[in-house]
């Protein structure tokens, strides 16, 4: 950093003082070079021809003629380094953030080497560069967000290295940009609806990645574009029939869950959709349905009921059963909506402590001293960022070292992780059963330390936040573990009795597991109360996002009072898991559309997945197929509520439920109601209801 500046200053002290002349090599050139050097070819065996005696520039500098003394260097005619191209030379080192001192860089060419590490964002200062070369090596972390200052680039290759995250939305801004190829890398996320803008763009492969959500229909706009290639990725829901127009240019293999009518080998989008006059309008199918929302007098029932589906589509409703999951996939609109609008999580951090939390904190308090001591996270800085000038007081900060465990006590809760108190496990994570001293049952997740945050000052934000969310219906927080020794973190929740909301679903008659009415309804009111407290600005805990609402996540306790888990978790976790956790909310159909042309995350989302969830609950089944999804349009109950209820269900209430799944689920973000609104209505409606 401080040489780059130090650099940067150099450079523009010495244009203003000597106006550049024809065949000035600047110092700081040479010396970028140099830490390039360094850097790219750690052994020192390749570029040997680099010398600190030699000027770069000082060979021929005209057009054509051999420029450089330096291997792989060419100037311009300012005496300036303009290419540096090193392909298939064996380096094996990283690229320094020096590279910003090569100010007149048009053309950096790396790829086929072993180069690793990150790409440092100071690439994105080569305001020239107009080729970037780095294919086919080793190199990982997230694509900087900084490529796209980079106005004059026309060709990105990325592919072949082991890049993670997603893909920057402001590579939309690219107006010359021709060629982005990054297959065969570890990316995920969803295709910015913003890359459709690039007229210039004529490939885009983005192919053996992990992509998900829909192919964008903005990508028909890409006038220039000749090839598409999304193969072996998990992308859902409905391929644009204008990309028909690429030919064999659009290559889709590999991704089980499109769908569409105008591609041979994809099986057919659910008949909702079909109904759907087009992709991008706001959905006029569904809104027509909707009863008015003061239309408190309206009922479902018989009445409503149509002849079923038509004989026209009933063949492939029936077909496409497994497929519904996509439901709200397929549009990908909205895209001027919302694109500016940042998600702002003011993570404030005033010292207010409610008493709650004093009690909270003092129940486990006579720990925390000891186990303060005990914990060792590894990070350079141990917990200095919350000792002094962290943001929160003396006093939060007490509260916050109450919910320190140590590890002695998480192995003694778990009886060391014995396999028999295995709860569940996933690629991230695994959860344990346990009791602790006080004779509490809890559950103990278990994260690799490389599943959590890298930088340690945002790992620790995302812990004091997490024991700042308190409310009924969230599955409370009991403390926290970190140990270095093995390498891994601890969440230890209260212990939930009665499984999750998904083991209530698909549930076969006399099982046991079909819910009455009113528990449903109670259901449907405590996560809508817990969804509307995490998106309060509630005394020191600030606005959050769930992200992850699924009937997975809907824990019920002992009279099953629904307990949601997994609250603000994602501030602790890295991004890779972050985006798996999506991917798996995506499959079972809860993420709202605008994510495919937003990339982030509102309140509004969570409301979508809300309503995803109200439908299941109403029909007692893990899919909405679009025979239910039907039904609660059409308001005919015979469609949409479980017929293991066996009649057993008010239905006013009924009514009520579906007319708010609807609102909540649809396309638009702004079209949907608050979850403080919902929780109102709720209220209002099934109090009025429920009371004599
Ligand atoms: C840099 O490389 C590009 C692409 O190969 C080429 O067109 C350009 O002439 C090169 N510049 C110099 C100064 O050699
Ligand atoms: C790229 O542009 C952004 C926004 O203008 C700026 O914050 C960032 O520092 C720039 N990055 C580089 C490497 O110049
Ligand atoms: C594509 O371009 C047409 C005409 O400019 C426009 O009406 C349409 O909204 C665009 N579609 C997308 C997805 O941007
Ligand atoms: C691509 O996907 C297919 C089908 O899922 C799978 O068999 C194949 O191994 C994948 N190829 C790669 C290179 O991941
Ligand atoms: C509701 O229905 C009742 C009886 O069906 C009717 O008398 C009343 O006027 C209706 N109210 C509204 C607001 O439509």
């Amino acid at each position: 950093m401080m040489l780059s500046f130090l650099l940067s200053l150099l450079l523009s002290l010495s244009f203003l003082h000597h106006p550049p002349r024809v065949r000035s090599s600047p110092l700081s050139e040479l010396d970028a070079l140099m830490v390039l050097k360094a850097a790219l070819d750690p052994s020192g065996r390749v570029l040997t021809s680099w010398s600190r005696g030699a000027d770069p520039c000082a060979g021929d500098a005209g057009a054509g003629g051999p420029s450089s003394s330096f291997e792989g260097v060419a100037c311009d005619e300012r005496g300036r380094v303009a290419n540096v191209s090193l392909q298939g030379k064996g380096l094996s080192g990283r690229i320094p953030p020096e590279i910003g001192g090569l100010q007149s860089l048009t053309g950096l060419y790396l790829h086929f080497n072993a180069l690793g590490g990150d790409i440092p964002r100071e690439v994105g200062s080569l305001r020239m560069l107009s080729d970037l070369y780095l294919d086919v090596n080793g190199f990982s972390g997230e694509i900087p967000p900084d490529i796209a200052n980079l106005t004059n680039l026309q060709v990105l290759q990325l592919g072949y290295n082991r890049f993670s995250g997603g893909i920057p939305r402001q590579l939309g801004s690219l107006q010359k940009l021709t060629v982005l190829a990054l297959q065969y890398n570890r990316l995920t996320g969803a295709i910015p609806a913003s890359l459709g803008y690039l007229a210039t763009l004529k490939r885009l492969d983005l192919s053996y990645n992990s992509f998900f959500g829909s192919i964008p229909a903005t990508l028909v706009n890409a006038s220039g574009l000749e090839v598409l290639d999304v193969r072996n990725n998990t992308l859902s829901g409905h391929v644009p029939a204008g990309l028909k127009r690429l030919d064999d240019g659009f290559q889709y293999a590999n991704n089980p869950e499109l769908c569409g009518v105008a591609f041979p080998d994809v099986r057919p989008c659910p008949t909702v959709y079909l109904d759907r006059p087009e992709p991008l309008q706001p959905d006029t199918l569904l809104k027509k349905n909707i009863p008015e929302s003061a239309d408190l007098n309206s009922s479902c029932g018989k009445a409503h009921c149509p002849s079923r589906l038509s004989g026209r589509n009933a063949g492939v409703v029936l077909g496409v059963v497994a497929v519904v999951a996509a439901i709200g996939f397929t549009v990908t609109g909205f895209l001027t909506l919302s694109w500016h609008r940042h998600r702002k999580q003011r993570t404030s951090s005033s010292s207010n402590v409610s008493d709650e939390r004093v009690r909270a904190g003092r129940v486990i308090g006579n720990r925390s001293k000891r186990a303060a001591s005990l914990i060792s996270l590894e990070y350079s800085k141990g917990w200095d960022p919350l000792a002094k000038g962290g943001g929160g007081s003396a006093f939060s900060q007490e509260v916050f070292e109450s919910f320190m465990f140590n590890l002695e006590d998480v192995e003694r809760a778990t009886q060391s992780f014995l396999e028999s108190n295995l709860m569940e496990k996933s690629s991230f994570s695994s959860v344990h059963w346990g009791i602790l001293r006080d004779g509490s049952a809890v559950t103990v997740r278990r994260y690799a330390k490389m599943s959590c945050k890298s930088d340690e000052a945002e790992f620790l934000k995302g812990l004091k936040l997490l024991t700042k969310i308190k409310h009924e219906n969230l599955v409370r927080l009991r403390g926290f573990c970190c140990s270095k020794g093995r390498g891994e973190c601890f969440l230890i929740y209260e212990f939930v009795p009665n499984g999750n909301l998904l083991q209530y679903l698909n549930a076969k008659p006399g099982s046991g597991k079909v819910l009455e009415w009113p528990t449903r309804v109670a259901i449907i009111i405590g996560v809508a109360q817990g969804i509307s407290y995490i998106h309060e600005d509630k005394g020191d805990k600030p606005r959050l996002v769930h992200q992850s609402i699924s009937a997975e996540k809907v824990l019920l306790d002992h009279w099953n009072n629904p307990l949601l888990s997994d609250s603000g978790l994602y501030h602790l976790l890295a991004d890779d898991v972050v985006f798996a956790m999506l991917k798996a909310s995506a499959a079972m159909g809860y993420l709202a559309p605008e994510y495919t042309s937003t990339g982030y995350f509102t309140e509004k989302s969570d409301v979508y997945a809300f309503g995803v969830l109200v439908l299941q609950i109403l029909s007692g089944k893990r899919v909405i197929t679009p025979v239910i999804r039907h039904g609660v349009e059409a308001c005919c109950f015979e469609e949409f509520v479980d017929e293991n209820l066996e009649g057993n269900f008010s239905e006013a209430e009924a009514t009520q439920l579906a007319r708010i799944a609807l609102l909540c689920t649809q396309d638009s973000p702004t079209d949907r109601p608050s979850m403080r609104t919902v929780v109102h209505e709720l209220n209002t409606l099934i109090g009025n209801h429920l009371s004599p």
